[in-house]
C-alpha cells in the first residue's frame, strides 16, 4: 500500500469540498483490499442537517459500486490534524473494524490510526446477531 499515494488523492478530493457554509474543506480516499480508490468530499446543504462528510461519501461511493471490504482511508481536513467525526467512525466500523486511517496534514505529514483505537468498544453487526431478545 503507497501511503503518501493515498494520502495525496485525500488532498486532491479536499479540493471537490462543497462547504460554503462552514468553509471548513475535508476530502478522503478510501483503498479497497481489491486495491480501488474511492474519493468523498464533503457535501453541506443550506439546511445544514444533510450534510455528509468527506468520509461518507467515499464510503457509500464504493459500496454502492459494489466493494465492501477496505484496507485504509486518508483523510484531510482544513483543520491543523482533521480526525474523522464519530458519525464517519461509525459508518467505518460497520465494515472494517480494524481499518487503517490516515490523518493527513500534508503531502508528507501524516498520522496512522486503526479505527479499533479511534473508536474502541464499538457496536456493530455482530452486536445484533448475538441479540437475546424475544
Ligand atoms: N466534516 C467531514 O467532512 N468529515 C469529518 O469527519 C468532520 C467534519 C465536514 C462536515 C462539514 O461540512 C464540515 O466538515 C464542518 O463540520
Amino acid at each position: 500500500m503507497n501511503i503518501q499515494a493515498l494520502a495525496k488523492q485525500a488532498l486532491e478530493a479536499q479540493k471537490m469540498s462543497y462547504s460554503p457554509y462552514s468553509k471548513f474543506r475535508v476530502g478522503a480516499a478510501l483503498l479497497t483490499k481489491s486495491g480501488k480508490v474511492f474519493t468523498g468530499c464533503n457535501i453541506e446543504s443550506a439546511s445544514y442537517t444533510p450534510t455528509i462528510c468527506a468520509e461518507r461519501v467515499a464510503i457509500a461511493k464504493a459500496v454502492s459500486e459494489g466493494e465492501r471490504e477496505f484496507e485504509a482511508i486518508a483523510v484531510t481536513g482544513d483543520g491543523d490534524w482533521t480526525y474523522p467525526c464519530g458519525v464517519c467512525r461509525q459508518v467505518m466500523r460497520e465494515f472494517a473494524p480494524d481499518l487503517l486511517v490516515i490523518v493527513v496534514k500534508s503531502e508528507t505529514e501524516y498520522r496512522e490510526h486503526r479505527l479499533s483505537e479511534l473508536l474502541p468498544y464499538s457496536f456493530g453487526p455482530e452486536d445484533l446477531t448475538e441479540a437475546k431478545g424475544e
